[in-house]
């Protein structure tokens, strides 16, 4: 369908999953770097109502639909063009975040959430995901230390939340092993960094 190639990186805040993305970025020639809602306007819209700390009343069924519609139009407006380019592209979170969080955490059921997603994705699954892997507490006081973060709605879960997070992407490992490779991200930055670009490398190695 695509002659690019689509990976995706996944984790719980504070794995230092957006620091080492960039640093991957870096190394590979002509990769497109993006997140959802990756400055799409449409998406960025949704993704203010689905984050803003006033919205106390949202329903998680109502989050989840959000985070798809957001999905969906950041898939169509950034990703497919790219791929359809021949360009890597390496996006900060995609469905597995979703699953985890909405699914697992939230207790909506996993595969209840992955079909609301596939009406959102069209089977575009990335060919390869990297799962950065963290204790929760150590994950969650990296946040703190980080003056510069903006505090979202997700991040004033509690702790338990986190370690449902983790479990739920335990859950995702465990059924999608080919797709998904773990690295342990409690290490410094460059241990990190040399792990996942080893893991990318084998990839693109296989095309
Ligand atoms: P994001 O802006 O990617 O922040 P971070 O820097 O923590 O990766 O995501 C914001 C929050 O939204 C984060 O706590 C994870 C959560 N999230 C979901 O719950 N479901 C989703 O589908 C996505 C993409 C993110």
């Amino acid at each position: 369908m695509s002659n690019g190639i689509f990976i995706t990186f996944e984790g719980p805040d504070g794995a230092g999953k957006s620091t080492i993305i960039d640093l991957v970025a870096n190394q590979l020639h002509d990769a497109l770097l993006t997140r959802e809602p990756g400055g799409i306007e449409i998406a960025e819209q949704i993704r203010k109502v689905i984050l803003d700390k006033e919205n106390t009343l949202m329903d998680p069924r109502t989050e989840a639909l959000l985070y798809a519609a957001a999905r969906r139009q950041h898939l169509i407006e950034k990703v497919k063009p790219a791929l359809a380019a021949g360009r890597i592209v390496l996006c900060d979170r995609f469905v597995d975040s979703s699953l985890a969080y909405q699914g697992h955490a939230r207790g909506l059921g996993m595969d209840e959430v992955f079909t609301i997603n596939q009406f959102a994705i069209e089977n575009l699954m990335p060919e390869l995901t990297i799962y950065f892997d963290i204790e929760p507490e150590v994950g969650l006081k990296r946040i703190n230390k980080n003056k510069d973060r903006e505090i979202n709605r997700l991040d004033l879960e509690d702790l338990a939340f986190h370690q449902k997070v983790r479990e739920g992407y335990e859950i995702l490992m465990n059924r999608f092993p080919d797709r998904m490779k773990r690295v342990d991200a409690s290490g410094s930055i460059e241990e990190v960094l040399k792990r996942t670009l080893q893991i990318v490398e084998e990839k693109l190695a296989e095309k």
